[in-house]
């Protein structure tokens, strides 16, 4: 990490905007002057011009009652109509809304006049289940259009989806689907995924099986059951449905009703220091404006003309918002994939790029590298040059990987923009304008136009221009976390308590002498692999519910791929090392088991079995000098170890292996 930042002040070029880039732009430098003024005013205008009010509000933010806001909030709308049949009715419905591409090369266009009639369709089946206001429903499913579908079918309800990562394991299909007490599910045979059917269904069975406690058996009637894989599947009567067969006898009439702007739109579970998924809850009217506005600013959106290409999968808060609301609502054409980026050959992605002339690209830092380590032959192979900006998300993006999308997938031309936000925060809050900002390669730069963002010290001083500290957003926003599903307590100790007025974001920062802003990750037990946001204590737990762990600690190493990579100590009980010893590949097995508890992106790299582990004399692992073992550094400062001779056992036994 020391000396990533290091190399990060020492980067000082900067690729200014091309004069044409600017000028054809969509949005201008006036934005800021305008936030500037008035902050909320310019939030509402955004709100009114974005979307279709039914009832337009006259309150812009309530912040009473901090930290929980409501915007909007005598306004109502319906969310799915904003992002559908006002396309249609405004003349739009032929426009394609998805390029769908499967793994196998199958194809779909669903124009926004299709996608509206499915998703009435879908709404209908819905309620025929039971399901509106007040009722969540998960979603497990591929990158299929019916993923989309799905989502905006409950939206359209007034009920709140919580969309499951089909990585997921079925003891985490279990916990989300109890806590948020969902009372359908929706699902899929299977997914094509790297050349074969990878089934759903049977983990979601597992998930609802009755097993004593109390759990989602309880509240869960049915499973909707989309067919995808074709694969055997077992069937639960009375509770499983065909996706096809309700659809077929569904009606395509389906008037959208207007709700609350705070009505809940959906929950999504995300990754914190404790053992325990936190429940991140947004709602409607803010979310879906934020998520519009910076999907219009940031990606100088042209519906007539751009293609728009974000890879993420829906089960992520970045499909959520640049896959689902904000593009939908913008009336965007974009690509939905189903698949991985090297099936069935490396050149995927780029063949998808040059086949529907994708003109925005967004994608994260660890494919960007993953590709660079293949090489520029694989992408030059194909013509990218529809490509007129690219955009980067997850995990800071080292310069060198910056200089490599430029060059090879932008043609040294294609402005990049690095942006920066979280579950919690449900949109973009950190990212360069493309018309405006002269990017520099590494460097988030600065917060979107109505939007409070600093840099500040452990007292929530703030640091200034050429220092480091923890990043904070100072003012509410309009597509902020309402807060944690069932546990409003942990929703202000996790953010507020810190700071008391600021959000604290959990990220370590740096203000440059121009005070862009320099991401520098993770200042918590919070890892990111790939993007993706791993807690140590949730994998230290799955570890040790094996039979065979006594104790177990994990940290993120730094990984040249995928940015940070798990990597675990475990020691082994006393009672079991006889029966371990038999076993042929210990850490195999015990990656195994972490990948059927919570899900394969959560399996460390690396395990290492150690006969103990680093403490201080109050008992605390020291993750710090494990992460040196694990980066192969020469260990810090041990002298506030109970026992300073531990460091040395320990890498004694891991360089052994
Ligand atoms: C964490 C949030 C929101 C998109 C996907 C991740 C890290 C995200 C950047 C970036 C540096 C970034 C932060 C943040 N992160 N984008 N552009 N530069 N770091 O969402 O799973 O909620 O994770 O991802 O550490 O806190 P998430």
């Amino acid at each position: 990490m020391n000396t990533q930042i290091d190399n990060l002040l020492h980067e000082y070029r900067k690729f200014p905007p091309s004069e044409k880039f600017s000028r054809e732009a969509e949005v201008s430098a006036d934005l800021y002057d305008e936030a500037k003024a008035d902050r909320l005013e310019f939030w509402a205008r955004q709100a009114r011009e974005l979307l279709h009010w039914d009832t337009p509000f006259t309150r812009t933010l309530d912040w009473t009652n901090p930290p929980f806001a409501k915007w909007f909030d005598d306004g109502k709308l319906n969310v799915a109509y904003n992002c559908l049949d006002r396309h249609v009715e405004a003349g739009n419905g032929s426009r394609v809304a998805f390029h769908w591409e499967g793994e196998q090369g199958d194809t779909r266009t669903v124009t926004y006049a299709e996608l509206t009639e499915e998703v009435k369709r879908a709404a209908n089946v819905l309620a025929g289940l039971g399901i509106g206001q007040g009722d969540r429903v998960a979603i497990y499913l591929p990158m299929i259009p019916e993923a989309v579908i799905s989502m905006l079918a409950v939206a359209r309800l007034g009920a709140a989806h919580s969309v499951i990562f089909g990585g997921f394991s079925a003891d985490s299909i279990r916990s989300r689907v109890d806590d948020a007490s969902a009372k359908l599910v929706i699902t899929a045979d299977g997914g094509w995924r790297k050349g074969k059917v990878s089934a759903l269904k049977p983990a979601v069975d597992a998930a609802l099986e009755a097993r004593g406690d109390l759990g989602p058996q309880e509240t869960v009637t049915n499973v909707l059951v989309v067919k995808r894989g074709e694969n055997e599947v077992d069937w639960t009567e009375n509770r499983d449905l065909w996706w096809h067969d309700e659809m077929a006898k569904a009606s395509a009439e389906h008037d959208a009703e207007a709700f609350e702007a705070e009505n809940p739109l959906f929950i999504l579970y995300t990754s914190g220091t404790t053992g325990k998924p936190k429940g991140i809850l947004h709602t409607s009217g803010g979310y879906l404006t934020q998520c519009a506005f910076t999907h219009k600013a940031v990606f100088d959106l042209k519906p007539e003309s751009d293609v728009f290409w974000c890879t993420a999968d829906v089960g992520w808060i970045t499909g959520h918002s640049y896959v689902v609301y904000g593009p939908l609502a913008n009336g965007t054409t974009q690509v939905l994939y189903e698949g991985t980026p090297d099936t069935p050959h490396p050149g995927r992605w780029w063949e998808i790029i040059e086949k529907y002339k994708v003109t925005t690209f967004y994608t994260a830092p660890t494919a960007i590298r993953s590709f660079m380590k293949l090489g520029r032959k694989i992408p030059k192979k194909f013509d990218l040059s529809s490509i007129r900006l690219l955009g980067s998300v997850g995990e800071p993006i080292n310069p060198e990987a910056w200089m490599w999308y430029r060059k090879v997938i932008g043609a040294k031309a294609a402005p990049i923009v690095d942006t920066w936000w979280q579950t919690e925060t449900g949109a973009i809050m950190i990212s360069a304008l493309p018309a405006v900002t002269e990017t520099k390669p590494g460097s988030a730069q600065v917060p979107i136009p109505g939007i409070a963002i600093d840099v500040v010290d452990e007292a929530g001083v703030p640091v200034g221009a050429d220092s480091g500290g923890l990043l904070v957003v100072t003012e509410p926003w309009p597509a902020m976390l309402r807060g944690i599903w069932g546990d409003p307590e942990r929703y202000k100790e996790t953010y507020w308590e810190k700071f008391g007025d600021k959000y604290f974001a959990g990220d370590g920062a740096r203000l440059d002498h121009e005070g862009d802003i320099w991401l520098l990750g993770r200042v918590d037990d919070v890892m990111n692999v790939s993007g993706h946001r791993l807690s140590t204590a949730e994998i230290e737990s799955a570890l040790v519910a094996h039979p065979f762990t006594a104790e177990a600690a994990v940290v993120g190493a730094s990984d040249e791929t995928t940015g940070q990579a798990v990597v675990a100590f475990v020691i082994i009980k006393e009672s079991m090392l006889e029966e371990s010893a038999a076993v042929e590949d210990i850490a195999a097995v015990l990656r195994s088991h972490v990948g059927e508890q919570i899900g394969p992106i959560a399996r460390p790299r690396d395990v290492f079995v150690v006969n103990e582990l680093p403490k201080t004399r109050s008992g605390k692992i020291m993750r710090r000098l494990l992460r040196d073992v694990a980066e192969g550094r020469e260990v810090g400062d041990t002298t506030t170890l109970a026992d300073t001779t531990v460091m040395q056992i320990i890498t004694g036994q891991v360089t052994a292996k």
